[in-house]
């Protein structure tokens, strides 16, 4: 059986410190090279996380080969399952894809002798910014055990708050949520979440790590808040606010400054998000190791 990585809630704490342990071994220059060819799907938009694929394939001597929207024949129908199968009977030894769909349920398309690497499916899961948002408060803080965080912003479309929430509910840490009502699940239940803050400031009190979120307009149905201005004014990262901060802050980017950031903090002495990018490379490179290294 070929190893995937569609959610985090498919990874034991022992999977995750394994991950953790190569992703410290490829951050400290750990060399190794593995065959074969690998698949990159983005039917989405993206910089880091398609490049940081990128990139981890080629320092690992896997050779890529890249679709973007409009450039496969899912766009003319062909399901999802087909494109695996193609993709095998072309020799290809993984398959690292982004959708504007949830990928889910996922079982009966684990059976090809292809590795599947979510980077991000709809609203469901963001399995590798997960993995670099837990790896990346594991470096900057003594321990995940008891650290209270809080997601800002749009919780409700964010897949990169359903794969971290989980992982660091996993490892202790204790999660609040913060933004409109109107972005919030109504059932947080699955999540771990145990404070809901409606002022930011409050959340920042209570906080040792914020996370500050996108909103996914893309994936907007309705109309959720009055306007971008009065959404940074009641949620935004400000200057007021980043002074505030008892520890750092992160952000999985694209930021919409001005919307989520300040642009004057967004790089400030607080301000994790250039380490997040850059432990991105070394996940993926961690996560495809661990994938691939057998077969
Ligand atoms: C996120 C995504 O695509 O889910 N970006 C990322 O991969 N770093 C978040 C977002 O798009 O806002």
């Amino acid at each position: 059986m070929k190893k995937h990585l569609i959610s985090v809630r498919d990874l034991t704490e022992e999977d995750v410190l394994d991950l953790y342990d190569l992703f410290k071994q490829f951050k400290t220059g750990k060399k190794e090279r593995l065959e074969g060819d690998v698949f990159l799907l983005f039917l989405e938009s993206s910089t880091r996380t398609r490049l940081s694929f990128e990139r981890a394939c080629r320092l690992l001597g896997l050779q890529t080969y890249h679709a973007g929207a409009g450039e496969s024949s899912i766009e003319k129908g062909e399901s999802f399952s087909d494109t695996i199968k193609t993709l095998k009977a072309l020799g290809f030894k993984a398959l690292v894809f982004r959708v504007p769909f949830v990928f889910f349920p996922y079982e009966d398309l684990l059976k090809e002798e292809i590795s599947l690497i979510n980077a991000g499916d709809g609203t469901h899961q963001h399995p590798t910014q997960g993995l670099i948002d837990l790896f990346t408060a594991m470096e900057y803080y003594p321990s995940i055990e008891g650290l209270k965080i809080v997601y800002v912003g749009d919780i409700l479309h964010s897949r990169v708050f359903r794969s971290g929430a989980y992982l660091f509910n996993l490892f202790g840490a204790q999660l609040g949520v913060c933004g409109p009502r109107t972005l919030i699940p109504k059932d947080l239940s699955p999540f771990g979440v145990i404070k809901v803050f409606d002022n930011v400031e409050e959340a920042i009190e209570w906080s040792d790590l914020v996370i500050w979120l996108r909103l996914q307009e893309e994936r907007f149905k309705e109309s959720y808040i009055p306007s971008k201005e009065s959404y940074f004014l009641q949620f935004g990262l400000t200057k007021d606010r980043y002074a505030k901060l008892k520890g750092y802050f992160m952000h999985p980017g694209p930021v919409n400054v001005w919307v989520d950031i300040d642009g004057e903090v967004l790089y400030g002495d607080k301000s994790l998000v250039l380490k997040q990018v850059e432990n991105g490379l070394y996940v993926r490179m961690a996560v495809l190791y661990w994938a691939l290294k057998d077969g």
